[in-house]
């Protein structure tokens, strides 16, 4: 049995419409990553997707039977492309050809997917890939126009190499990219318009040009939870020690290398936020006499480093004369519990999260305990992508008890009240508003 974790996603029903480019082959890894946080997707495809792939490896990853011609006698009904359009909570096309955005913006249905987006109650987005000039024309750029007065969010298109050999924009994004927006699309803003600043990754404490003392954070745990932040409606800024991951979409990145370059890049925009998440594994110290040249080995003995300490940056924000929601991590070894309240009260604030070193650091999983003047508060052992979903709402459920004064508790975090919309709710809105 495969375990599917929660996304906004999950239990959805998502129409994907493939168009002809060389992009419908990345479609096949979308759809499988669509189908892997457990939303149900038909498939969709134009006489032109099935050149560059067959139905079938749709059919395949998909599990369901894929629909290509309006007029298919095997679907019982001229008109089964409402019923697929109906059922749909969204439509994503992926690519969108330059052809088919023109159709759907002159309200053509002269196609199965066509006819599909224009019968449809559901909201529809599309992710763009073309050639660059085809992407600048201003045919193509009206079109854009006229999909974004109706109400169509335009997923992308990336710049940089293209198949046909140039280079510029109009590369569809990758696929985990289009799934990060689409999850966005359906999550509750429960942080809509919030300022967070974050930190994330190990740091890094020069000793010599080359050499220096760093630690085995991957930034997995937090560039998770600012992709959940800012799918949840934040303005995230992360402050990033050296990591190997790419930058979240929609969040703006500030990478770092040293503990005290950490410092200075959230001391500089602290007095502007709300909420301050420390997920950083900070260097408690770093080289007093960093050598201007590299060690040589032939030297009088073993090198001789001076450690000094560096400042501690989320004590600092907490002391800060307005602090924002300050949230800290702790990861220990043992004694969880008594360690991180420990630092908590040190720190001066009113969350922090504790993990195990050993269960923690550099994975794609963790286990969670949330610590606050009401004790412990263990979540259940998921993937990092969960357990920030998860910290992100009750971070949201504290700032509105901090707003209203309602007594909301922490048992409510992965089940949730009345929740703020999502675009897709918001957009239905729209679309009845009409
Ligand atoms: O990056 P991953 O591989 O996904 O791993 C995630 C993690 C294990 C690094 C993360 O979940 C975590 O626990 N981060 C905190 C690591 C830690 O133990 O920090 P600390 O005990 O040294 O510091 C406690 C808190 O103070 C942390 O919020 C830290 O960011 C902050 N701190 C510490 C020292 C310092 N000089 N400045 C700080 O702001």
């Amino acid at each position: 049995m495969v375990l599917v974790e929660a996304s906004a996603l999950t239990g959805k029903r998502i129409v994907l419409g493939v168009t002809g480019g060389i992009a419908a082959y990345k479609a096949a890894a979308l759809l499988r990553r669509i189908v892997g946080v457990g939303a149900h997707v038909d498939v969709v495809m134009t006489a032109a997707a099935t050149r560059f792939v067959t139905p079938l490896t749709f059919q395949t990853l998909s599990g369901n039977a894929v629909h290509t011609d309006l007029w298919d006698p095997a679907s019982g009904s001229a008109l089964a492309h409402i019923g697929l359009s109906r059922a749909a909570d969204a439509i994503l096309v992926a690519p969108a050809s330059a052809d088919f955005l023109a159709r759907v913006a002159g309200g053509r249905a002269d196609d199965l997917l066509s006819a599909l987006v224009l019968a449809r109650e559901c909201p529809l987005l599309v992710a763009p890939a073309m050639n660059r000039r085809m992407w600048e024309h201003p045919a193509t750029r009206r079109n854009v126009e006229t999909l974004a007065q109706d109400g169509v969010p335009c997923l992308g298109p990336a710049a940089g190499e293209q198949a046909c050999g140039e280079s510029g924009a109009g590369r569809m994004l990758e696929p985990e990219a289009i799934l990060a927006c689409l999850e966005a699309f359906f999550t509750p803003k429960t942080l809509a318009g919030r300022r967070l600043l974050m930190t994330a990754g190990p740091t890094f404490e020069a000793i010599d040009p080359v050499r220096g003392i760093t630690n085995l954070s991957s930034g997995r745990m937090g560039y998770a939870i600012a992709q959940a932040a800012a799918q949840a409606g934040a303005e995230v800024t992360l402050v990033s020690g050296p990591v190997a991951l790419p930058a979240p979409p929609e969040v703006t990145w500030i990478p770092v290398v040293s503990a005290l370059e950490m410092h200075a890049a959230v001391m500089e925009r602290a007095a502007a936020a709300e909420i301050f998440i420390g997920v950083a594994a900070v260097a408690d110290y770093r080289v007093e006499n960093m050598a201007e040249k590299k060690l040589k080995k032939d030297m009088d003995g073993p090198p001789r480093i001076r450690l000094i300490p560096n400042p501690d940056i989320l004590a600092d924000v907490a002391a800060c004369k307005n602090p924002p929601f300050c949230v800290g991590f702790a990861a220990e070894c043992e004694n969880l519990e008594a360690y991180a309240q420990k630092k908590r009260r040190k720190k001066n604030i009113p969350l922090i999260v504790g993990n195990l070193i050993q269960e923690g650091f550099g994975g794609e999983r963790n286990r969670i305990v949330l610590f606050d003047d009401q004790g412990a508060h263990p979540l259940p052992e998921a993937s990092k992508t969960h357990l920030a979903r998860m910290l992100v709402a009750h971070i949201a459920q504290c700032l509105n008890k901090t707003r209203t004064g309602s007594e909301q508790s922490l048992n409510h975090t992965s089940t949730h009240n009345p929740e703020p919309p999502t675009h897709a709710e918001d957009h239905n809105r729209h679309q009845d508003s009409r």
